[in-house]
């Protein structure tokens, strides 16, 4: 039986991520999101405009996409709450938002210096992706309410370094499932995901290559010109 449900969020368990900017004073911002997902080597991040964040990628035009393990989710949830806008907003005020100049200190995490833009990479993330903003869609455009307050960023990735503890044996351009234990943010709680598959993929039988995109062939000729 199913019953007519009105839950306040219908975020149904999506990785965490945390996006490095760089703020307009040149010092590194950090923000976790868990409104992201993954179209080829596109990614796109759902994020409130309020936030320094959507600002510095509309800005910057730039951002690592770090992602942490689960292990992390004590360091990510020391970021909660917090924001890099000296004048926190009324809205996150009453929800207990404080400033914070200091994100990586906070959270007791390191930042890397990345190689293609200026945010640094999360040394402690296994996965980090530098990419660039390709495009920034308005959310909920349709409602008066809420029009303006939600962008979702379209981001193109541009390399990618990876923990090889998570590598496959012998395939460095293959992230093996079973080593990689992403963060889960499920209706506003943190989860790991059981270390094996619940079932056997269907789609895991299609030939990785078949997989690629024209965006991750672009971003091969840098990489041999380092
Ligand atoms: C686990 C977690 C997930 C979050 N997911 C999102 C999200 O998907 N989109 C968003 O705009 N904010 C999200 N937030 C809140 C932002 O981190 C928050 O707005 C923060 O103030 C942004 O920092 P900034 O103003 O320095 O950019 C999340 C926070 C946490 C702790």
């Amino acid at each position: 039986m199913h019953r007519r449900s009105e839950p306040a969020i219908l975020y149904a368990g999506t990785p965490v991520v945390l996006i490095s900017t760089t703020n307009t004073d040149r010092s590194a911002n950090l923000a976790p999101v868990s409104s992201a997902w993954w179209l080829g080597w596109r990614c796109v991040l759902g994020l409130g405009t309020s936030g320094r964040t959507a600002a510095n990628l509309e800005r910057g035009g730039e951002c690592v996409l770090n992602l942490p393990s689960s292990d992390l989710a004590p360091r990510v949830d020391a970021l909660a709450r917090t924001t890099s806008a000296e004048e926190v907003p009324e809205r996150k005020r009453r929800r207990g938002y404080r400033f914070d100049p200091d994100k990586f200190a906070t959270a007791g995490l390191t930042p890397q210096p990345s190689e293609l833009v200026a945010a640094p990479r999360v040394r402690e993330c296994p996965i980090q992706m530098e990419a660039a903003v390709e495009a920034v869609h308005g959310v909920a455009e349709d409602a008066p309410e809420l029009r303006g307050r939600t962008v979702a960023v379209e981001t193109r990735v541009r390399r990618v370094h990876a923990a090889e503890e998570i590598l496959a044996d012998g395939d460095p351009d293959r992230i093996d499932p079973d080593r990689w234990r992403p963060l889960i943010m499920s209706f506003q709680h943190y989860y790991g995901l059981e270390p094996h598959p619940c079932w056997t993929s269907e789609l895991a039988r299609v030939p990785k290559r078949m997989y690629r995109t024209a965006d991750s062939r672009a971003a091969r000729p840098e990489w041999d010109r380092r």
